[in-house]
């Protein structure tokens, strides 16, 4: 039989390089809740239709969704983002507005696996239901920003546009179809004959013919209505008082499709520019009421797990080890010393590990090593008859005896001392 292995475009997070993953969802938790957004949780698979709102021209839906007919006759998809789940929920469950939700979760995209680049990706994200205020827009986008902080990410490039709404927009669509079709025969094969189904799409088109058109071409931001306009303003009032740096770029275009007004993303400077998106979002004042509820303003973001490690990993983040074994009870006198240490230790929220299956000592102190804990606490038939653990250094030094009484004053000061 081949060996299995995981599927191209999927990847395995062990234990022993996980422990950055728990810090990338743990401190994004902290950054939102402490604004007020409660997790949510939804199905990995939904009906189909709950997709379809992000576009029938875009990508992640004509091309990537993981979407077949179940075993009982339903069409289903496993979600390509969440946004749309969420807006689902909002429908179904109608709770009070304004309704805050965060979630941590993984989504399936049917593309060309590459670095920074999954079939199946994790998004951290927000999303704000039932307010149209621009300072809304202003407190997502802050979130986002003081979260890359928190990691000590730094080299990140906020860029912000306006897609204006349905009042302007129609009239600017016109003109940019109108520009170009002008310029039809020199645009990329793919987008030559979509530019009626979607021109947009063309602006977002990272083929050197099409960007040389899109250069040229009318920007939403120079044809907003009134009301887009003083929107756009407030938003860059808003992030200007909260000093976070931002840059207007009128040809930053989503690739989904139900965005209105405020569009943002946060670019990773550190990263290949084919994946140097960390993350993005908007305003979607009109996806809930498209897809069958009321009339409801939303905005959000979703960061993207993968390419936030990524941006760690290159060098310009924390990298904490902050999952690391406190200690290892290396015991060679029976057991009963490792059971009961390990068990007291832990309930005094120290992380501690063992050995079993009554290895030889140095057959423990090799796990010990390999574990990366910071101390071995040593058990023979010495220490057990006197009542004490040796204490040992794992990084060097010799090993001490101390009263069992007194370990877990004696491990914290230890560990209070070790810690830069
Ligand atoms: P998105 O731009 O499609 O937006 O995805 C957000 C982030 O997810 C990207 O910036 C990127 O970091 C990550 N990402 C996307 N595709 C992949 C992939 N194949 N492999 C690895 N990472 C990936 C959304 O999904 C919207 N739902 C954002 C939003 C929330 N808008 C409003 N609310």
């Amino acid at each position: 039989m081949p060996e299995l292995r995981n599927p191209p475009g999927t990847f395995d997070v062990l234990p022993s390089q996980s422990s950055e993953w728990q810090e990338v969802l743990t401190a994004f938790a902290s950054t939102v809740s402490r604004a007020g957004y409660g997790l949510i949780l939804t199905p990995t698979f939904e009906d189909v239709a709950v997709f379809s709102r992000i576009g029938d021209t875009t990508d992640v839906v004509r091309k990537e969704m993981y979407d077949f007919v179940d075993k009982g006759g339903r069409h289903v998809a496993l979600r390509p983002e969440v946004t749309a789940s969420v807006a689902r929920a909002f429908i179904q469950h109608r709770p009070a507005t304004p309704w805050k939700a965060w979630y941590a979760a993984s989504n399936f995209r049917f593309e060309r696996p590459q670095a920074g680049r999954f079939r199946e990706f994790h998004q951290v994200g927000i999303e704000a239901f039932g307010s149209p205020d621009p300072d809304l827009d202003v407190e997502v986008i802050a979130l986002g920003w003081e979260y890359f902080a928190s990691l000590g990410i730094d080299s990140v490039d906020l860029l912000v546009n306006s897609l204006g709404d349905q009042a302007c927009r129609p009239a600017y669509r016109e003109k940019l179809v109108e520009h170009l079709s002008a310029r039809r025969e020199e645009l990329c094969d793919e987008h030559r004959d979509r530019i009626e189904a979607n021109p947009l799409r063309v602006l977002d088109c990272k083929r050197e013919p099409c960007r040389a058109v899109s250069a040229a071409a009318p920007r939403q931001v120079d044809n907003l209505c009134a009301d887009c306009e003083a929107h756009l303003h407030r938003v860059e009032a808003g992030l200007k008082a909260l000093s976070v740096p931002f840059r207007i770029d009128p040809h930053l275009v989503r690739g989904l499709d139900y965005y209105t007004r405020t569009t943002f993303e946060y670019a990773g400077l550190s990263l290949d520019s084919s994946q140097n998106a960390l993350g993005g979002g908007g305003r979607y004042d009109g996806l809930v009421a498209a897809m069958g509820g009321p009339d409801t303003p939303a905005v959000g973001f979703a960061i993207g797990v993968e390419r936030t490690l990524l941006a760690l990993q290159a060098g310009s983040g924390s990298g904490a080890d902050a999952e690391r074994l406190d200690a290892f009870v290396v015991d060679f006198a029976g057991g009963d010393a490792a059971r009961d240490i390990s068990a007291r230790l832990r309930a005094g929220g120290f992380r501690v590990d063992r050995a079993f299956d009554s290895r030889s000592a140095k057959s423990q102190f090799k796990s010990a090593d390999r574990s990366g804990a910071r101390f071995a606490l040593v058990v023979g038939p010495d220490e057990f008859a006197a009542g004490t653990v040796g204490v040992k250094d794992l990084s060097g030094g010799v090993q001490e005896p101390i009263l069992l009484a007194d370990l877990d004053s004696e491990l914290r000061r230890r560990l209070d001392r070790r810690t830069p």
